[in-house]
Parts: C-alpha cells; sequence; structure tokens
C-alpha cells in the first residue's frame, strides 16, 4: 500500500517549497506573524508572512527574525496596497527565498525583478486566463484560491477553478485554496494533481495564531453559512468582496458603501478614493476583531471552512492529524480501486 507522500504531485509539491509537507499556512494580514510562519515551518509545512499595510521597517525586522532562526519561509505582497514597491525592494533585496504576489496581479517587470535576485514567484490565479498570464509572466507556481476562502475573495468556487486552472495547467505546480480543512479532502486533492495545498482559516484558529481569544471561540463556535461575502451595492464603487463572519461591523460595511456612493454621486470623492476608504476599513476592522478581540464590530475574516474546525489546536496537532486523516483516506481510496 502507498502513502500520500508516495505521490508525484506531493513529491512536485515538496520539491518546489523543500519543506516535508507541501501544505501552506496562507498569509494573513496581523495574524501571519513570524510566530505562525514559525510553527508551520517547525511542524514541517509552509508559513507565509504576511505583509499586509506593515511599515516597512518592522517588515524588515520580521523577516530578519525568520532568517536569523533558519526557516525556510515566503512573503505575501499585497500589489494595491500603499506601499507595496517598497515590500518588494525590501523582500528583494533582503532575499526572501519565496515571494507571494497577492492582491491584484504583479507586472511582469515586478516578477522578473524579484526571480532574477533568486526568488521563487508564487501568484494567484482566479481565472483561467489570469493563471495563463501569470504562467507567461514567469511565475514559477500558481495558487488556485475558490471564493469559499476568507479574507478578500474572487468571483469563483474552488471546485469550478480546479476545473478551469489545476486541470488544464499540468506542468506547473499548483496549490490549491479556499474551504479545505480536512484530511480527506486534502487526499483528494492531491489525487486530482495538486501540488499542495494551502489554508487560512484553520491556523488563525490554531494555539500559536495571535489572534485574540475571543476571535478564536467566535470561529469555534461558526457554521459554515456564517461565514458571508459582502456584496457590491452599486457598481459606482466596484469593491472586492471579503468573506467574514456576519456581525455588526458586516452591517457598519454596508453603511459605509452607502455613504461613499453618495459622496461619489455628489462629486466629493473620487472612485478610487472611495475604494482606498473601503481598504482602509477592512485594514482597521481586521486589527480590531484580532488584536482587541473585538468580535461585534472588528471584521472576523474567514473562510466557509470555519464550519468545519470546532477545535483550538496547536498547529504541530493541526498537522499530525489532518496528515494522519488524509493518509487513511488514501488508504481507503487504494483499497476501493483493488
Ligand atoms: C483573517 C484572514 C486574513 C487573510 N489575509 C490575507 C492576506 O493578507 N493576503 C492573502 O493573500 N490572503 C489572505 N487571506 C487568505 C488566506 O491566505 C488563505 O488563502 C485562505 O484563508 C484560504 O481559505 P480558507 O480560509 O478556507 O482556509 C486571509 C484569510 C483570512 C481568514
Amino acid at each position: 500500500m502507498k502513502s500520500l507522500q508516495d505521490l508525484k504531485y506531493w513529491k512536485k509539491g515538496q520539491v518546489f517549497l523543500d519543506v516535508k509537507s507541501p501544505m501552506l499556512s496562507g498569509a494573513m494580514t496581523w495574524i501571519s506573524s513570524t510566530s505562525l510562519v514559525k510553527a508551520v515551518s517547525d511542524a514541517g509545512g509552509f508559513g507565509v508572512l504576511a505583509a499586509g499595510n506593515m511599515p516597512i521597517d518592522l517588515l524588515a525586522k520580521e523577516i530578519e527574525l525568520l532568517k536569523r532562526e533558519g526557516i525556510h519561509f515566503g512573503v505575501n505582497l499585497i500589489t494595491i496596497a500603499p506601499n507595496y514597491l517598497d515590500h518588494l525592494h525590501k523582500s528583494i533585496e533582503m532575499k526572501v527565498p519565496y515571494i507571494v504576489f497577492a492582491g491584484s496581479f504583479p507586472r511582469k517587470n515586478e516578477i522578473r525583478m524579484a526571480k532574477k535576485e533568486g526568488a521563487r514567484v508564487m501568484c494567484f490565479a482566479s481565472t483561467q486566463s489570469i493563471a495563463q498570464r501569470m504562467i507567461e509572466y514567469g511565475a514559477d507556481a500558481l495558487i488556485l484560491e475558490g471564493n469559499e476562502a476568507g479574507g478578500h475573495i474572487g468571483h469563483v468556487s474552488t471546485i469550478i477553478l480546479i476545473q478551469q486552472v489545476l486541470f488544464n495547467f499540468p506542468d506547473i505546480p499548483i496549490f490549491v485554496a479556499g474551504g479545505i480543512a480536512t484530511g480527506k479532502m486534502i487526499a483528494h486533492l492531491f489525487l486530482m494533481g495538486a501540488s499542495g495545498i494551502q489554508m487560512g482559516t484553520i491556523f488563525a484558529m490554531s494555539e500559536e495564531s495571535p489572534a485574540h481569544n475571543a476571535f478564536k471561540e467566535r470561529y469555534k463556535k461558526a457554521r459554515a453559512r456564517e461565514a458571508f461575502a459582502t456584496p457590491q451595492y452599486d457598481s459606482a464603487l466596484p469593491i472586492v468582496a471579503v468573506r467574514a463572519i456576519k456581525n455588526k461591523g458586516t452591517n457598519d460595511f454596508g453603511k459605509l458603501q452607502l455613504d461613499l456612493l453618495n459622496k461619489i454621486k455628489n462629486k466629493e470623492i473620487s472612485r478610487l478614493e472611495a475604494q482606498f476608504e473601503v481598504e482602509k476599513f477592512w485594514a482597521d476592522a481586521l486589527r480590531k476583531a484580532v488584536q482587541d478581540g473585538d468580535v461585534q464590530y472588528g471584521s472576523l475574516m474567514a473562510g466557509q471552512s470555519v464550519g468545519l474546525v470546532d477545535d483550538i489546536k496547536s498547529v504541530d496537532n493541526i498537522f499530525n492529524d489532518l496528515l494522519s486523516e488524509a493518509n487513511r483516506e488514501f488508504e481507503n481510496i487504494q483499497k476501493l480501486i483493488s
């Protein structure tokens, strides 16, 4: 009987990330700090530091700390963050081994710059054509993230992206994200051709996550359907949907959108300024929930996978439990076929 670790896709992800288990803890602004990245790395996975809106000195300090401790990691850069280009130059200068471009899409020369200095580049692919474009731009690997995921999300679900992206680009390592929190699912994704998986919500709830206890306790109780994606009210103000557990802060966001739409209509504010206000709202609201534990008005960004996670566990236990379950499922599949 073979184990999951014998699969060629597993090995492809393992070689690309240079880790024991090709399972990433996706970057989460305010949450993916050095402590979580280190815990994931110690458990055999791959941790990604979230640059978010960090002041450049702080980002440099966190990179320095991870490097000093000999941790193998990546940095997630938000291409629409105000200090994105500073983040990119600092990450390249400090020879971060893996750069994950998030937010919108990186320019070709930004990918080239990162690769020239030795970084391996991972890009999000939210459609088949974007996957193609990112490969042409030089991405070394893709992350396919369905809109079941937590935080800022695209329009398409994981199951559709699997068919549009994973099944169509067999040559490049593809990591699947959005809605994953069980070993059974992990086993099936590797069989479908994933080189690895990325999870966020399950790690936000881990013991090593720096999130406030009230935040983790709220996650523990939440059901999948409570992780709600914010609607866009009017095309005059295009917004990226955010998936979070519904609370009073969700209503505040609705009011903010209406207020900004009025201001756009009255020409008091430009569309771009309004979009900036929206992103500022989310960054502040997430900080309020994660750091202050304000679960009523802060943003409880979470994927629908929040309904699959009921315990606060150490990262090591999360890895052990997921991998044991994945291997049991893999054995069952082999028995079914033989
Ligand atoms: C609280 C929270 C914050 C997040 N922040 C970021 C971020 O800063 N950059 C990013 O690329 N993805 C971000 N994500 C997405 C995760 O990295 C990951 O891809 C996603 O959570 C996977 O789906 P899951 O939540 O179902 O596991 C965030 C997710 C959550 C839950």
